[in-house]
């Protein structure tokens, strides 16, 4: 250890029905580990439509939206609580773009282009901010509490 300290951060991840069904969730969870997130909780279950709903209010009135919760509805997610420096940021950006299809031409190696499908079908999902991770976990993790999530977790020695 070198005596320097780094907050650690905690997201919200998704393996959504699509890569579920596919049989992705175990290569998409060695991929997180591989990239240095601990796997603090995890939790398979299906979403109900209502939920989704909820889940995704922010999106209500896109023409995305009754596509969006009919496919999160569809089967079986597996939702993760990940934690690293620096979480919310790195998974989004491990993810890669929103559609699957175009993630395969520019970000190869992405977590979309490796086990999505397409612009609905896109295998994972990830809070997008510090904020919104602290919603997201308490909605899905009701056991969480408040100050689990992203106050100052605990500092680590690097
Ligand atoms: S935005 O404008 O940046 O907020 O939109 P984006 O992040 O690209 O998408 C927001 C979420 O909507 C999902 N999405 C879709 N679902 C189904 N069908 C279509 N066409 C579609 N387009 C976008 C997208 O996957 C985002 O969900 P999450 O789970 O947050 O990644």
């Amino acid at each position: 250890p070198s005596g320097a300290s780094a907050t650690l951060q905690r997201t919200l991840a998704l393996v959504k029905p699509d890569a579920v069904l596919s049989g992705h969730a175990a290569n998409i969870k060695v991929d997180i580990e591989a990239a240095g997130f601990r796997i603090i909780s995890e939790r398979e279950l299906r979403l109900s439509p209502e939920f989704v709903k909820r889940f995704y209010a922010e999106h209500a009135g896109r023409h995305f939206f009754e596509g969006l919760v009919d496919f999160m509805s569809s089967g079986q997610t597996l939702a993760l609580v990940l934690e690293r420096h620096d979480a919310v940021a790195a998974w989004r950006a491990m993810m890669g773009p929103t559609d699957s299809a175009a993630a395969r031409g520019t970000f190869p190696d992405s977590m979309r282009a490796k086990y999505g499908t397409d612009g609905r079908r896109n295998a994972v999902h990830g809070s997008e901010s510090v904020d919104r991770a602290r919603e997201e976990i308490r909605m899905v993790f009701e056991e969480f509490t408040e100050e689990s999530i992203n106050g100052q977790i605990t500092n680590v020695l690097v």
